[in-house]
């Protein structure tokens, strides 16, 4: 069932009444042919609310019903694609054709993306298919409040809307809401707790089953699974056993019965997300074994049940000496993790982050993705932007994410990242060689805020995430552009043009004034990775250096002289990123350690190019306050006012940054900026 918002002050994102429109007015005919199951009834339901609002019609036939006096046509049928749709224009109806409900409703949504262009000229048929299979979202949300975290760890857009009073909500209405947004653009998988797994939170696995139940209903009518993140430790924490060692037979029983109990209270249960040996999560490491016997203990007990394991890669020494040069955290997920492949069970994803370290607005991409051909892998981002301002600040992730998912990576240049998490081809001891898909993850980034997001112009990284999950290929800047048609319909083109000249580049932007040349991290550890410090991790464990000195700045993690890390890429990267004379300027001081004197290709030094683009970036910043104040009257006003706040507080905090980075620079090497701007 499609709920609308019991509460009027949640803002409906990139599905207002209006979007609907162009299909509402007219007359529809939706045929489901024998898929009687929920996702249908979405789909009914989603018509019949658009053409009451709309004026147009709905009916509900069977594929005896004729095509005659309809302008669409949303029909399951056999021959329609795997885990896609087809949409053709002939004799002037529009026809959407898909395999099963799920398909019918992505494409049905294709067909609200694409508004009245879908009922122009007829065209011959267009399959659009994922590329990944799995399309998930991770919420790092607990039950219980944390002193330090808040409630969503990462989060900032308030509470949790699964969570509320130390339980699952009794009102789960914002939870309906989520899915019929991430049913619109093709999730279809959410991981619904903290991968950080606490006390209260790992009993959703056995005592909070019913109510797990409960939020799975709602993310069924709109195609998407829900799983849990476990606790390695469960057989100790919550079946009072002595151990959870992976090759104890009362370990293995437990889980086992665990699954069972599970799959009965909800049959089409995903799976379990897994954070071992990392961060102070407990691990089979404990016991003496590796991750690949951790990581099949799980598979063995949801095999039976068709569900998966996603074990996150994200595992290494956080309780780094930092006088210890010889250790690079950079290193840790390819050193733990490739000797392991091929010993994965084929229900396992390794699930690894999309940069070597953790999210960081500019990061090489992860070698792991390339060294494990025998391993079903998953590629993780962050839409919550811990390191990309909190919400706070514009960022607009969709051209990161994209260059992400088109990196190729792999010694067949054919293969980028969005391939690689998909499947290879020849890969496997199966009777076809292939390796089955793996999947494309995010941390999310909504809350029981009134805009989700926090930043209501946040709510673009969550549909470009989805839209991206879909179509790799797709160009980030027309997915902006979708979402603001849909977001703000029908609002005067000052809107339109305003929201690019923010957005478009707004990653590059806070790149720019923030930590330089790949080098990451400067970020505040006392306030949650917010704002600058340049040395705020230069003498801590974490293991995240940048070792500037009077001299220079950056990480040599060459193989000649550093720490070995290129040497984890296949060629060409490791050639690329060893050499000083092809590294690309952007990751410069993540593979290298220079002079501040050292000329860039972009003909700058080191020094002269961190001086001019963190004044410059903060230029930028400053300028769109006044074009943000433009479009006051022209978008809701509550919408206008929180973004304005925001963006005060942006120009605060990127000066702030502008400031600390240029005169830490400055003092460092002592060279002046040769633009004469301050330098404190
Ligand atoms: C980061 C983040 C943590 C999170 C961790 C993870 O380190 O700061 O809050 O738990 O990533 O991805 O597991």
């Amino acid at each position: 069932m499609v709920s609308a918002s019991t509460s009027p002050r949640v803002h409906p994102a990139w599905l207002p009444d209006a979007a609907l429109a162009p299909l509402g007015a007219r007359r529809v005919l939706v045929d489901l042919g024998r898929d009687a199951g929920p996702v249908g009834a979405t789909v009914v339901e989603e018509v019949r609310r658009a053409t009451a609002a709309h004026g147009g019609a709905l009916t509900v036939g069977d594929d005896a019903s004729s095509t005659d006096g309809h302008d669409l046509v949303l029909r399951v049928a056999p021959d329609g694609p795997d885990h896609g749709f087809t949409r053709l224009r002939t004799g002037g109806v529009t026809v959407v054709v898909a395999p099963d409900a799920t398909g019918l409703l992505h494409g049905l949504h294709d067909v609200v993306r694409a508004g009245d262009a879908a009922f122009g000229a007829d065209h011959a048929p267009v399959t659009s298919r994922p590329v990944a299979p799995v399309r998930m979202l991770d919420h790092w949300d607990n039950i219980d409040v944390h002193p330090v975290m808040g409630q969503v760890e990462r989060g900032y857009a308030g509470g949790s809307i699964f969570y509320a009073d130390g339980r699952v909500r009794e009102d789960l209405s914002r939870v309906a809401d989520y899915a019929r947004l991430l049913g619109s653009i093709g999730i279809n998988a959410v991981a619904i707790n903290n991968v950080n797994v606490h006390r209260t939170e790992a009993r959703l696995l056995t005592d909070g089953l019913a109510d797990v139940a409960r939020v799975a209903d709602l993310f069924r009518p709109h195609g998407v699974r829900t799983y849990l993140s476990v606790s390695f430790a469960s057989p100790v924490v919550l079946g009072g056993l002595t151990t959870s060692d992976p090759a104890d037979p009362d370990v293995q029983a437990w889980w086992a019965a665990a699954a069972d109990r599970v799959y009965a209270t909800i049959p089409d249960f995903g799976g379990f997300v897994v954070k071992a040996d990392s961060e102070g999560q407990p691990g089979p490491f404990a016991y003496g074994r590796d991750h690949a016997d951790g990581a099949n203990l799980l598979a063995r007990a949801l095999r039976p049940h068709g569900g998966t394991v996603f074990w996150r890669a994200f595992v290494y020494n956080h309780e780094q000496d930092w006088r210890d040069r010889r250790t690079d955290r950079a290193r840790a997920a390819y050193d733990h993790f490739a000797p392991l492949d091929g010993r994965f069970d084929e229900n396992v994803v390794l699930q690894v982050k999309y940069g070597p370290i953790d999210f960081q607005p500019r990061e090489p991409i992860s070698p792991v993705l390339a060294a494990m051909p025998r391993t079903r892998l998953a590629v993780e981002l962050q839409v919550t932007q811990e390191y990309t301002g909190h919400q706070k600040h514009v960022c607009y992730l969709g051209p990161l994410w994209s260059q992400v998912l088109g990196f190729p990576l792999a010694e067949d240049a054919t293969r980028d990242v969005a391939r690689i998490v998909s499947g290879l081809p020849g890969h496997r001891d199966t009777p076809s060689g292939d390796l089955p898909a793996g999947g494309i993850t995010a941390v999310s980034n909504v809350g029981d805020d009134e805009f989700w997001t926090g930043h209501p112009l946040a709510q673009a990284n969550l549909y470009a995430y989805g839209r991206l999950a879909w179509n790799p290929e797709a160009d980030p800047v027309e997915l902006l552009d979708e979402w603001i048609g849909l977001t703000f319909p029908g609002a005067d083109p000052r809107v339109r043009a305003t929201l690019h000249t923010l957005m478009d580049d707004s990653w590059l932007t806070y790149e720019a004034y923030t930590a330089p040349l790949g080098v990451g991290f400067m970020v505040d550890p006392g306030r949650g990775h917010y704002g600058p410090n340049v040395d705020g991790y230069e003498y801590s464990k974490w293991g995240t250096y940048h070792f500037a000195d009077r001299d220079g700045i950056g990480v040599d993690r060459t193989v000649a002289t550093g720490t070995g890390y290129a040497g984890q890429y296949p060629s060409p990267w490791r050639e690329t990123y060893e050499d000083l004379a092809t590294c690309p300027d952007e990751l410069l001081l993540f593979f290298h350690h220079v002079p501040y004197g050292h000329v860039l290709h972009s003909g700058k030094t080191v020094v002269q190019h961190v001086y001019d683009s963190r004044a410059d970036a903060v230029d930028v910043v400053t300028s769109w306050v006044d074009a943000w104040a433009a479009l006051d009257g022209l978008v809701p006003d509550g919408l206008h006012a929180r973004v304005a706040e925001r963006l005060d507080e942006q120009v605060r905090s990127a000066t702030e940054w502008r400031d600390q980075v240029r005169t830490y620079f400055f003092r460092k090497s002592g060279v002046p900026d040769a633009t004469g701007r301050p330098i404190y």
